[in-house]
């Protein structure tokens, strides 16, 4: 690493203290800031936050959903949310609405994150848009479970100019079959292999999701993947259809300085917004510019600064437990995190 960036992740770890009260959080934020003037921007992003002030400084990062499907059914994820979102919008997004939406980004945003809901792999034309995205000027960052982490698709993804790999994974056989459904040994070798095949500018990353189930198992991830992936990166399951998690003020999500925009072309402040329920406008229908200047936005910010939260956030919680990082942090009322 360069002595530019360490010195960079030196700032961003105090920043993640100060924020998060855990400098590990660090991880998450150097996958999608590297430069200084996107860190400036993010650190606006946060103090307006603190202060209650219903603006954005700039927008910084975007996450993009290329599918809408998995071949997984993960117990917190898609298994989950099947019966409510099968069919809810298209399968994969058209290169038409992917090329607008790069092309309409200002120049503020730093990275593009492919992900959401869905397995990214399984768009025929990923590695098309990772390069048209780079072209344009934009760091990649992506999710994947790993499973179709082989052959040739692997061998493109090794050689495009994607800067971070993220391949979710859990701790055990045990629980990557029984939360995931998947395969440990079989996932761990396509993650060695890739480790071994891409570009020396990509990170790979183990990205794991802490719940009931695994919490006691985490810290030996860090042991099992040295050497294969550069850095693991955890975080707490997020309970999205919770009954209500009581009066919440403000939440850090809405001015991350980041939009997901979904199959559809609907743009949301939420990356937990499965469903498309905060939706501030739709690219199919209004250009970007638009959509976050536009009244829906401000107005959503301006309520949340006045505590009008919308109901579909009093229906999101976030697991905690001793030693589970925080993920989203919160302002004014609101109940503890809790085990679920
Ligand atoms: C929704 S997936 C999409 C990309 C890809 N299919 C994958 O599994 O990485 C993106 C990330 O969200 C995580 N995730 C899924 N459900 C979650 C939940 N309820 N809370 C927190 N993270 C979750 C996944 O483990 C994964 O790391
Ligand atoms: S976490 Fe990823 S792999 Fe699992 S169901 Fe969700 S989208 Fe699919």
């Amino acid at each position: 690493m360069k002595f530019s960036e360490k010195a960079l992740r030196f700032f961003l770890r105090m920043g993640a203290r100060v924020f998060y009260g855990d400098g590990s959080q660090v991880d998450w934020i150097f996958e999608k800031i590297r430069r200084p003037r996107t860190a400036w921007l993010a650190a606006r992003n946060m103090l307006n936050f603190k202060l209650r002030v219903p603006r954005l400084a700039g927008l910084i990062t975007v996450g993009i959903e290329p599918v809408f499907g998995c071949n997984l059914r993960c117990a917190y994820c898609w298994g989950r949310f099947e019966p409510t979102l099968s069919g809810k919008r298209e399968k994969l997004m058209s290169w038409e609405l992917f090329t607008s939406v790069i092309d309409q980004l200002p120049a503020s945003v730093e990275t593009v994150t492919f992900g959401s809901v869905g397995e990214p792999l399984l768009h025929p034309r990923l590695i098309d848009m990772i390069e048209y995205a780079a072209s344009k000027g934009r760091r990649v960052a992506m999710y994947t479970n790993g499973t179709l982490l082989h052959g040739e698709k692997a061998e493109q993804l090794a050689r495009s100019p994607l800067s971070v790999l993220n391949v979710s994974m859990e701790p055990t056989e045990e629980t990557a079959r029984d939360f995931r459904g998947i395969d440990y040994g079989q996932v761990r070798k396509n993650i060695q292999a890739f480790s071994g095949m891409r570009h020396p500018g990509m990170d790979l990353q183990l990205s794991v999701v802490i719940h009931p189930g695994n919490q006691t198992l985490v810290e030996r991830v860090h042991e099992e993947w040295r050497g294969i992936v550069d850095r693991v990166k955890v975080a707490p399951m997020i309970e999205l259809n919770v009954q209500s998690c009581g009066v919440r003020e403000s939440c850090s999500e809405i001015w991350r300085g980041n939009m997901n925009i979904q199959t559809n072309g609907v743009v949301s402040p939420c990356c937990l917004d499965v469903e498309g329920e905060l939706a501030i406008g739709n690219l199919n229908k209004q250009p970007l510019r638009e959509i976050l200047d536009g009244g829906v936005f401000q107005d959503m910010m301006r309520g949340f600064c006045r505590g009008k939260v919308p109901p579909r956030c009093m229906r999101c919680t976030e697991y905690g437990g001793k030693g589970v990082p925080l993920k989203i942090p919160k302002l004014g009322k609101r109940t503890d995190r809790k085990p679920l």
